[in-house]
């Protein structure tokens, strides 16, 4: 059956359903904190931070059956649900987009069932069954289900794994609930300088133990038919529990059949980023797609901006204005009094300089493949006037700083996976200092102190992906020597890394 309904038709439904859920969109916390204030008793509000914390605490079973019954109570359930709007209303739609040639779709961890009575609605020739453990959260469902007049869905109360699932689904939606321990990192890397997991059974086997989603994925797999797929949407954008979910695929012979869909999102004024969305079929059934083990690259999350007294250390120790041949120049203007350049350095560091005629210096800095980014946003600056370049400083560098920094400012700092890119790029790299801390079990923090022509870093890394570098001119490195011994004394006196 093909899907009936459009995108747009397909989101103007979900609103409404969301709506008659009760459910209301917030765009900023002190709106929705307010509501939940006059919605909820404090008893209410009493219970459900004891709960939420309780959950926190506990990390079992029982506490979070305990958490999702309390949360499915009639005064509760919108105010709580709320903070998942958005959520709903993305993953709703999407999921709707590929359950088109279903017949029978389970609904796994299906909670008060939100999302599946809006399926059923949606596909009333599609038989849905949504299972949840907290019997309360089916109650709910099943209440819901008999006043909206959805003869094609059906709740039940039940623990997977210690509960057996009946029947036989040629497709299984799971959101949010296959891959549950949200405090789990999942899997380290396979050293400090690299993102790329060693494929150790022994240690994806303890991990899928630690984290339940092993067992969970096993039932699942019983009840799900020979040509049939499986929708899943949980929260696994960290790499580390990417490869954790993503090998427990392939273990049991799961492959990918169309390309991850990765969700962005508010919610109640804060940015989420959720997902991927997979679509999963047992092997040999349709052409598959390959797993992307590599960390995800966000346009432009290499730059880096400085301006005044920290540029002018910067030009000179990138030797801005010397045409060395090591300088690959990309565009040079000069527009009034304006001087306008964009580079590479030594193949490393890719930048974009500009100095006005009121004395300010400005610099964007990054890696080599956002250097596009740069290249283009310093095309902007050539076709403007003067007055259109002061505007612009101010929306980049926030100010027409021209006054000598008072604080040390590095020359270049990133805290995202580009930082690996950067700091393995920089040419005729010598350690002065570095340490490595080890655990046995495979988990390690790696700092170091450098040297790159006339720059100075530290850089920072572990096997869960955090890495950090910072970059100064070496003329004016002392607070950044310093920076390091703290650092590293930090680093020696925490119990853990
Ligand atoms: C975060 S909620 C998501 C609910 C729903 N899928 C949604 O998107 O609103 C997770 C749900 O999974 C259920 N759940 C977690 N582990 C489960 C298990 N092992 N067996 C059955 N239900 C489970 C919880 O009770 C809870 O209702």
């Amino acid at each position: 059956m093909v899907n009936p309904l459009s995108h747009i038709e397909l989101s103007h439904r979900i609103e409404q359903h969301l709506q008659s859920w009760r459910l209301k969109l917030f765009k900023n916390e002190p709106d929705y904190f307010q509501w939940q204030r006059s919605v909820l008793s404090a008893a209410d509000l009493s219970s459900l931070q004891q709960l939420i914390q309780y959950r926190q605490d506990q990390n079992n079973p029982t506490a979070d059956i305990q958490f999702y019954d309390l949360a499915a109570a009639p005064e509760i359930l919108p105010v709580l649900y709320s903070q998942r709007y958005r959520f709903f209303s993305e993953v709703g739609v999407a999921i709707a987009q590929r359950l088109g040639s279903a017949r029978c779709v389970l609904d796994f961890g299906c909670g008060v069932g939100i999302l599946t009575t809006f399926w059923a609605s949606v596909f009333p020739d599609i038989e849905f069954v949504g299972i949840d453990r907290s019997s309360k959260s089916i109650a709910a469902a099943a209440e819901q289900a008999i006043q909206r007049q959805l003869p094609n869905i059906r709740f039940e109360s039940c623990q997977v794994p210690h509960d057996k699932m009946t029947g036989i689904y040629d497709c299984i939606v799971s959101t949010h609930a296959l891959f549950q321990a949200e405090n789990s990192p999942g899997l380290c890397s396979a050293d400090w300088n690299t993102f790329a997991r060693s494929h150790d059974s022994a240690r994806q086997r303890e991990a899928e133990e630690q984290t339940g989603v092993g067992e969970r994925l096993d039932e699942l797999c019983q009840v799900l038919s020979a040509s049939g797929k499986m929708i899943l949407c949980e929260k696994t954008r960290h790499l580390g529990r990417r490869i954790l979910l993503q090998q427990a695929f392939t273990q049991r012979e799961l492959q990918l059949t169309s390309t991850p869909m990765s969700l962005a999102y508010e919610t109640v004024g804060e940015p989420v980023e959720d997902g991927p969305l997979y679509e999963i079929v047992r092997e040999g059934h349709e052409p598959a797609l390959d797993w992307s083990e590599e960390p995800e690259w966000k346009k432009g999350q290499s730059l880096y901006d400085c301006s005044g007294d920290v540029v002018r250390q910067m030009s000179l120790a990138l030797e801005l204005f010397q045409n060395a041949p090591s300088h690959k120049i990309q565009l040079k203007e000069v527009i009034g009094g304006c001087t306008l350049q964009v580079g590479v350095w030594r193949s490393a560091i890719s930048y974009g300089y500009l100095s006005t005629t009121s004395g300010f210096q400005g610099m964007l800095l990054g890696s080599v493949r956002d250097s596009p980014v740069i290249v283009q946003s310093w095309k902007r600056f050539t076709a403007m006037t003067e007055l259109e370049i002061q505007k612009l400083i101010l929306e980049i560098w926030g100010q027409e700083d021209v006054t000598p920094a008072q604080e040390p400012v590095p020359g270049y700092e990133n805290h995202t996976v580009a930082a690996q890119e950067v700091w393995s790029a920089l040419p005729d790299r010598t350690i002065q200092k570095e340490q490595t801390f080890r655990e046995s079990d495979g988990r390690a923090m790696h700092i170091e102190l450098g040297h790159s022509g006339a720059l100075t870093y530290i850089y920072w890394a572990n096997t869960y992906d955090q890495r950090q570098l910072m970059l100064v001119d070496s003329r004016h490195d002392d607070w950044l020597v310093s920076y390091y011994q703290e650092s590293l004394a930090e680093m020696q006196s925490s119990s853990h890394f």
